[in-house]
């Protein structure tokens, strides 16, 4: 019979800061072999600017997300057309514009597995949980919940307000995961990626896709300092 389906997460980054989870969170998803969907909001340009320096632009996005997720090796060039020679190996990768509705994702009936919501602002937090729809993220968030898929909102803003901590709660109860991006010390990682893998791999522990981004608790009290010592006792390359 014919080909298997195609069945991606989808990756909707929104303009908070914390780009480098989103990154971190595509990575494990094609390294464990999953298609991703990917929608960027346009305040998530802004965010993936300041904090590494791509314009993340529609017409190249392939060679821009090849360079933010550090595959240009792989032969990707900012100025080349959306080929399959630019960003080539980032592997089974879509995007959809977040003005986009009438993108695949925007229906129930695309099947899609479900939507990670890697960094969520307080404002795609709330127009998830009112059901707003103002762009393709949140459209597809909504779509997600009334497919009964899964939906993980890794929200980052700290202090948070009470009408954000209210629109959480709603979240939790529509059966959204709520995932904060708060690293746990526990897994003994002392580098800034090793904390950023840790928030990245219990996403992919909420919809069960198998990654190695962190090392889990074991039930040793201990571990995670002994850890932390051993990588300190390596010197840094170059030295
Ligand atoms: C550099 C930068 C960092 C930001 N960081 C956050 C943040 O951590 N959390 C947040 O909720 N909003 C943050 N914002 C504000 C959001 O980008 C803004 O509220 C925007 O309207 C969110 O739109 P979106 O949800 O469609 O991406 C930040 C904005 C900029 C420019």
């Amino acid at each position: 019979m014919g080909t298997a389906k195609r069945q991606p997460w989808v990756v909707g980054v929104s303009g908070a800061s914390g780009t480098p989870y989103a990154a971190s969170v595509i990575r494990g998803l094609l390294a464990a072999g999953e298609a991703v969907d990917l929608i960027v909001s346009r305040a998530a340009r802004l965010t993936i600017l300041d904090e590494t320096g791509i314009s993340f632009r529609d017409a190249h996005w392939r060679a821009d997300l090849a360079a933010w997720l550090g595959f240009e090796a792989a032969g990707a060039s900012g100025d080349t057309e959306d080929t399959e020679a630019s960003g080539g190996a980032l592997g089974d990768v879509r995007y959809w514009p977040a003005g986009d509705f009438a993108a695949g994702p925007s229906s129930g009936s695309y099947p899609a597995k479900g939507m990670l919501v890697v960094p969520a602002t307080t404002g795609a937090v709330a127009g998830i949980a009112l059901g707003l729809s103002k762009d393709l993220l949140q459209r597809v968030a909504s779509v997600t919940l009334k497919e009964r898929r899964p939906l993980v909102v890794c929200v980052r803003e700290t202090p948070l307000n009470g009408v954000t901590l209210k629109h959480l709660v709603e979240l939790d109860a529509q059966g959204a995961v709520v995932l904060p991006a708060s690293p746990g010390f526990y897994a003994g990682g002392s580098t800034v990626r090793e904390l950023v893998d840790f928030v990245a791999g219990r996403v992919l522990d909420a919809v069960d896709v198998p990654h190695s981004l962190y090392l889990r608790w074991e039930g040793e009290l201990g571990a995670a300092a002994r850890r932390t010592d051993a990588n300190a006792a390596v010197p840094p390359e170059g030295e």
